[in-house]
């Protein structure tokens, strides 16, 4: 076992997921802005627009700046923070992806590559090969979405790669393409967005407005093609995950599902009002304003998109506290469930060695490390916490004493979002008797 990353009130998983929605607004904008781009400047070529160069000028700076400053920020920051609060789900994705995420790197150094020389040839070079560019970059820039898309659609749905244990079954599973398609149809909108920020903010208004109208155009097609996407995607899930989520089981998805739905029809509406019928009127105040709102949304898809995988961190694979949850005969894995129930995690650990489980205070620590490991990744344990706070959990199913704890423990696997508890009577002892510590829910 590796260390616990313990953040009070809201759980590690929460930071990873604000770090990576965030992640989304620049990784998308820079893997759609450069078709906006490319379009406006084969218009400049072909029709000899010399005035257009000044739109693509300040996009293409704000593209290397939010995107290849913030943008790999706040990416380091998600292999980071996932790093830290599931070592065990990264050092899985790792060892079946790990040339999957090589290839993606190809195209990341050379998106990184090309937006450089793009930016310092414009008006240098001749103005065909620096559209060529233009395009190499959108080329390389998509083509890391594609791949990327297959490692994270591994995680929600793992499809055939738990029979067979082959990279390709995990990696096109029956959400890639719906994914994908959903992926490419939003960061056209996402671009529309920025392209509507900066052009509004040209000198040239006529040429600014004429930018703006175009950008809307790509947006609301985005946005339209993302939506019908989505309802492909939600078609293609799983029958366990879609009984989670619209019938029972965790009705908080679906309310996630419709705030994102509300924010997508306010962007929707946002392209319609402020870019085609009053393009004088969009500006910078309004375009950040609808990045939040976008913001919010994509929190919210997302919040919906890894919910969907409960109670697994890779689905069918691993669950949310780290554990394997069943055989991979194809790649000698052996369900770690079945083992720890049989030898126990208190018993089998090092750290536990150090401890006399005879004395009480020894028992109350090893029960906090066993409740931080097999439930603190999914609950928060202030009885104030954001996060499922445990003690409040507890009091509303009525198990507030140690020996009830330890019973409700066999019930863990009878939830469909719950992994079953994966230790020996010792651990669920132990667990309970810490958990009867925390304050009571109703405190
Ligand atoms: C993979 C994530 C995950 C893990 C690991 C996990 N839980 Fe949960 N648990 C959930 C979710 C999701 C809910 C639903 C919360 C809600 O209703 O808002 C939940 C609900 C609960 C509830 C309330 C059940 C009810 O009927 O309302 C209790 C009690 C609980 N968990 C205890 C635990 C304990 C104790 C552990 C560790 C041994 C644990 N959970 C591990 C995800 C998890």
């Amino acid at each position: 076992m590796y260390p616990f990353w313990e953040v009070p009130l809201v759980t590690s998983g929460m930071i990873i997921a604000f770090i990576a929605s965030f992640h989304i607004l620049p990784s998308h904008l820079a893997t759609g802005a450069f078709w906006f781009n490319a379009y406006i400047e084969r218009e400049a070529v072909k029709k000899d627009r010399p005035e257009l160069y000044d739109f693509l000028s300040r996009f293409t700076l704000l593209i290397l700046i939010f995107c290849f400053v913030i943008g790999s920020i706040t990416g380091v920051g998600i292999w980071f923070s996932a790093t830290v609060a599931s070592p065990r789900g990264i050092s899985g994705l790792i060892h079946n992806y790990v040339w999957g995420w090589a290839t993606e790197w190809v195209f990341f150094f050379l998106e990184i590559a090309t937006i450089y020389v793009y930016y310092y040839t414009l008006g240098r070079i001749d103005k065909e090969s620096h559209l060529k560019l233009g395009v190499a970059y959108a080329l390389a820039a998509w083509i890391s979405m594609v791949i990327i898309t297959g490692i994270l659609g591994f995680m929600l749905t793992s499809g055939k790669w738990i029979e067979t244990g082959g990279f390709f079954d995990g990696f096109f599973n029956r959400t890639y393409w719906p994914q994908l398609f959903v992926r490419t149809s939003m960061m056209l909108g996402i671009a529309g967005i920025y392209a509507i920020i900066v052009a509004s903010r040209m000198k040239n208004k006529a040429v600014g407005q004429e930018i703006v109208r175009k950008a809307s155009l790509w947006g609301i097609a985005g946005m339209v093609l993302g939506a019908i996407f989505t309802l492909w995607y939600l078609f293609k899930l799983p029958e366990s995950v879609k009984d989670m989520a619209f019938h029972g089981g965790l009705p908080y998805l679906k309310t996630l599902l419709c705030v994102a739905a509300i924010a997508y029809l306010i962007v929707l509406l946002y392209f319609l009002i402020f870019g085609l019928i009053r393009p004088q009127m969009a500006g910078t105040v309004t375009g950040i304003i609808i990045l939040l709102v976008l913001f919010i949304g994509i929190g919210a898809g997302e919040g919906f998109r890894e919910g969907a995988r409960r109670p697994y961190i890779i689905s069918q694979y691993m669950y949310g506290n780290q554990i394997i949850a069943r055989d991979v005969p194809a790649l000698g894995v052996k369900s770690e469930v079945a083992k720890y129930q049989e030898k126990g995690i208190a018993k089998s650990l090092y750290w536990a060695k150090h401890l006399d489980l005879d004395r009480a205070e020894d028992r109350i620590k090893a029960g906090r490390m066993l409740a931080l490991f097999l439930c603190g990744n999914c609950h928060s344990f202030e009885v104030n916490g954001i996060i499922r706070p445990l003690p409040s959990l507890l009091s509303r199913v009525g198990v507030e004493e140690a020996e009830d704890i330890a019973g409700f423990m066999d019930a863990l696997g009878d939830y469909p979002y719950m992994p079953e508890f994966p230790g020996d009577d010792l651990d669920k002892e132990l667990i309970g008797e810490y958990l009867a510590t925390l304050p009571k829910g109703g405190e």
